[in-house]
């Protein structure tokens, strides 16, 4: 990555952003910030940060903006974000990106927005599939993506968890506040001129190739 550039993976629950950030930051080198993987952070420790944001989270609502952008804000000041990073969760709000829009002119970042497309049915499956590995963050799912053991993770065989915010009813108004808060989201991208749009239906390896590219041509 030559270029000092903020990579950020838009999209609604279950599009696949996390499972797609983690393999691009490690090919391309930088840090995978993922705002909803802090938070669970805080919670699991249970920092007054975690006390304030874990009912909000098990509702399926945004977390205020003022926290996530001060969380956001001391996560970038860390010397691994110099050239760049995978956004991947934020921004969610306008607010939110108008604040990552000053952070990163001031300094001298260019970004790229990637809108994960795709339909609603596979959401809700994606997500109520969806297993997570507790020592390593190794997402599965139990549909499509399982582990070759159940319940244990292929990589470090930490043992696979389903997060709280996975349950069908919290999956609901986590969709409706995507659709409500982060979706125009899209708009004030594609008006910049930053915006890309994949077809996050397809397979995780067809998904991997067409971020591949975009990113190959945006650096050429
Ligand atoms: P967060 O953790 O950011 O969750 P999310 O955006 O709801 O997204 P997910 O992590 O659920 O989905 P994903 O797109 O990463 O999909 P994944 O790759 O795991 O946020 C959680 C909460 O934190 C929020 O509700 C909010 O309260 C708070 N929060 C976080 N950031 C915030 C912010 N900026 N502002 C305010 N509040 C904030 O894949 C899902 C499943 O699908 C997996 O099982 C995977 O194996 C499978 N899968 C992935 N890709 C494919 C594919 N191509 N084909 C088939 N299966 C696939």
């Amino acid at each position: 990555m030559a270029l000092k550039r903020a990579f950020i993976f838009l999209g609604p629950p279950g599009a696949g952003k996390g499972t797609q950030a983690k393999r691009i930051a490690q090919s391309c080198g930088v840090p995978h910030l993922s705002t909803g993987d802090m938070f669970r952070d805080a919670v699991s420790r249970g920092t007054e940060l975690g006390k304030q944001v874990k009912p909000i989270m098990e509702r399926g609502e945004l977390v205020p903006d003022d926290l996530v952008m001060k969380l956001v804000e001391e996560r970038l000041s860390r010397p691994d974000c110099a050239s760049g990073f995978v956004f991947d969760g934020f921004p969610r709000t306008i607010p939110q990106a108008a604040g990552l829009d000053r952070i990163l002119e001031k300094n001298g970042f260019g970004k790229l927005v990637i809108d994960f497309a795709v339909s609603e049915d596979k959401l809700m499956r994606r997500l109520t599939g969806r297993r997570t590995c507790s020592v390593g963050g190794e997402i599965y799912n139990v549909y499509d993506a399982p582990s070759k053991v159940d319940g244990t993770c292929d990589v470090d065989g930490g043992k696979l968890t389903q997060r709280a915010d996975d349950r069908p009813e919290v999956v609901k108004e986590r969709l409706a506040a995507y659709e409500r808060q982060t979706k125009p989201l899209t708009d004030y991208y594609r008006r910049q001129g930053v915006l890309e749009t994949i077809d996050a239906g397809a397979s995780v390896g067809e998904v991997q190739s067409a971020l591949h590219k975009i990113l190959k041509d945006a650096r050429s």
